[in-house]
Formats: C-alpha cells, structure tokens, sequence
C-alpha cells in the first residue's frame, strides 16, 4: 500500500495550493521534487551543448542526455536506445513519423486507418500527410466503450492501407487498448501500426516488444517529467530506412556543396541543440516511478475511478462517456450534465477548488461523432487523494441546483 501523504510531500505544488484538488492529470501532471532537482543540477552543474564540445563538460552533458536516452529505452522494454528518438512532446513524435514514413511508403491512392477517437495530434499529421501524397484517410469508429474492435480494423484492411495510427489509452474514454492484438492484425495485412501512448504511457506498464508495435509516441510531462520532452520510439530496421523530418545541425554525418550523408541512429532524427536537461528530467522521473511501481500506481488509479464512479452513479442527470466498467477508464472520468454547459461545470467546481478540464478536449471529431460539443473531464494519478475524489463528486452533485434546476 502507497503512503500517498508521504508521496504528496515529493511535490511541491501540492504544499503551495493545499486547498486545490487538482484532477487535470491527462492534461499534464505534477511534478515530484526529484525530477525538479534534476533538471536544475543539470543546469548547474553539467550543462554544455551535447556532442560539440571536445571538451569534459560537453562530454558529461552528452553522457548524461544518453544515460537518460537509456533509461527510456529500458522503461519502454525497447531493444536499443537506438530506437528510443527525444522530441519535444508526442505532437511532434506524431508528426515525425506521419512525414517521415509517409515520405517512405506512402503512394497517391494508398489508404491510411486512423480512428474516430484520436486526439487531434494523431489525426491531423496523418490528414496533411495524405494531402500531400494524394492517399485516403480512413476512419476506424470506436465501440461504446472506446474499445478499437480487431476485427472491425481487420474489416477495413487491404492491400491499400500502409499505415494505422490508433490511440493506445484514449483521453477521453480511458480506454486502454490491446494494442498487441491490434498490431498483430495491422501486420497481417502488410501494414505499419503506429500507437499513440500520450495517455497509456503514464499508466500503464509499456512493452513495445511484446506488444510489437512499430512505433509509439508520448511526452514526458504527462509521466511527471518536465514540459518539452517526447519521445518517439521506432524499430531500428524501420527507422534506418526512413528519411530526416527535420535537417539541419547534429542530424548529419558528413556535408558538402553536392551531398549529405545523414548521421545514424536516433541522431538521424534529432536535428539542432537537443532539449538535455528535458530528457534528464524525464529520466529522473522514470525513475520515482519505478520507486514508487508501476503496478501500484495502477492499482490506486483504479481505486480513485471506482470511488468516483461510485459516487457519480447516485448523481441524476450525470452521465459518463464510455464503459460502465470502472476498470476501462483508468483514470480518466469523461462526462456531461444534462443542461448543464461543461464550461460552467467546469466553472462552478472551480470555484469549489476542484481543477478539472472543459472543451472538446482536442477531439473535435469524436464529440461531433458521439453528438455532444463539448464534455468535462476528470482524470486522476496515483498521488490524489479520496478526499480530494470526494470532493469534487460532492461538488458535482450541487451543480444542476446551482443551476437553478431542481
Ligand atoms: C491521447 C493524446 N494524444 C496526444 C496528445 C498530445 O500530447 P502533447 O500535447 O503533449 O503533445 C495528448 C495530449 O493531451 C493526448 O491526450
């Protein structure tokens, strides 16, 4: 069992806004003192433009930007640090590889699968990709739950499709999933399958070996790492083969007036001064979540969800998007209030200091699929608290008298 007082103690935000129950954790997380110290220490201490200097602080600055690379590697279970490229968040890892592959495989006619459900990060670089090729977008729908059907994606393959882009945990749903089983049938065809792991990444135990995918992007400052830190993993055989996304200094072995040879792997695809102290960060905060254990985050994520969805059922008028099952939503409590605008529940459980987010949530699409403009979402971590579950719940019952409804 987690001692979540002690833990709360590891981040300062928590001692500087005690009122505030912040449960806007899919848009970013907290972060621990560690992760700050590290980014700071790098600062201070280690700091020069890696792989430049011939000097020892530039050497010091690089193995420290590697040892994280690594660290990466080992939490994603990749087979080499290799594979394992820093970018600035899962945007533009998504973006790296719509181009990148696109450039590689992608012909005018070709068809491209992304759902319905994506966030528009993993919609929008497939869009402009196939605009530029002249290929299709397809789009695969989602069952009530958020769950991608395998056999709904089967039905939708041939020999056309190059590419399927699927989220791994949708922000909106919770859902997580089997994306083993997704990339299985996106394999069976011939096809690449890219996951977006922005959402499953920090909650879940990730193995792009196990689940064989062929890529998979996030950002550290959802997994409690610093903001402007991403990472795009790729298998090595795949990225050795696609060309740059963005060229210029670092990414390069030798140039002259008339050729490019391009650096190898992941340099290839880090073009310009690389974010050290981001990716050290990331690195501090890969490890306080292997202190603390994934399995255990999980498991007091899961609690958080069934406490609220236990006290959302007994409010009328509240209804969550996606499975009834607590266990697929991970965190993540998606919902409107029947005439209630999102932004003015969103509003009022501000004003009760529950922190929560209001909009479309960068899924435009999927609202207009499911009927509904916009939704309010809760999305919890390990270190809330049930006191903190409990009060935005009972502040969601208040919400439609605040209203003036009965
Ligand atoms: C499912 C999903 N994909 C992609 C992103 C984009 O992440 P970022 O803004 O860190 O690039 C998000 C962010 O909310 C997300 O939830």
């Amino acid at each position: 069992m987690l001692n979540i007082s002690e833990i709360r103690k590891d981040f300062p935000i928590f001692s500087a806004y005690p009122e505030l129950a912040y449960l806007d954790n899919g848009a970013t997380s907290q972060k621990p003192e560690c992760v700050i110290k590290a980014v700071n220490d790098y600062y201070k201490n280690a700091n020069a433009n890696p792989f430049r200097g011939l000097y020892g602080l530039s050497d010091l600055a690089t193995e420290k930007y590697e040892e994280a690379r690594r660290k990466v590697a080992g939490f994603i279970n990749a087979g080499s640090a290799d594979e394992v490229i820093f970018t600035r968040n899962a945007t533009e890892s998504l973006n790296l590889v719509a181009f990148s592959l696109g450039e590689m495989c992608v012909n005018e006619g070709d068809e491209i699968i992304v759902s319905v459900a994506e966030h528009h990060s993993n919609m929008l670089p497939w869009r402009l990709m196939a605009e530029r090729k002249g290929a299709i977008v397809r789009y695969l729908e989602p069952e009530e739950s958020g769950e991608f059907s395998p056999a709904k994606l089967k039905g939708m393959l041939n020999d056309k499709t190059k590419i399927v882009s699927l989220t791994a945990m949708s922000n909106i749903y919770g859902f997580k999933n089997d994306i083993k089983a997704l990339a299985a049938v996106v394999h069976e065809a011939g096809a690449y399958l890219i996951a977006d792991g922005a959402q499953s990444v920090p909650h879940s135990v990730t193995d792009v070996r196990d689940t064989d995918v062929d890529f998979l992007a996030f950002s550290g400052h959802k997994m409690l790492g610093p903001m402007g830190i991403g990472v795009l993993y790729g298998k090595e055989e795949i990225l050795r083969k696609m060309p740059p996304y963005m060229s210029g200094g670092e990414m390069i072995e030798n140039v002259s007036l008339e050729e490019i040879t391009y650096a190898g792997l992941p340099h290839k695809f880090e073009a310009g001064t690389v974010n050290a102290g981001g990716a050290i960060g990331l690195g501090a905060a890969i490890d306080y979540i292997d202190s603390i254990g994934m399995e255990a985050m999980i498991e007091r994520e899961e609690m958080l969800t069934k406490l609220a969805m236990d006290q959302i059922a007994k409010i009328d008028h509240v209804h969550v998007i996606g499975d009834k099952n607590y266990k697929n939503h991970n965190g993540i409590i998606t919902f409107k209030i029947d005439n209630v605008h999102p932004h003015d529940v969103a509003s009022i459980l501000a004003d009760s200091n529950v922190a929560v987010r209001a909009g479309h949530h960068c899924a435009e699409p999927l609202h207009a699929f499911m009927g509904i403009p916009s939704t309010t979402r809760a999305s919890f971590m390990f270190y809330n608290t049930e006191e903190e579950v409990l009060k935005f719940t009972e502040a969601m019952s208040q919400i439609r008298s605040l209203m003036g409804y009965r």
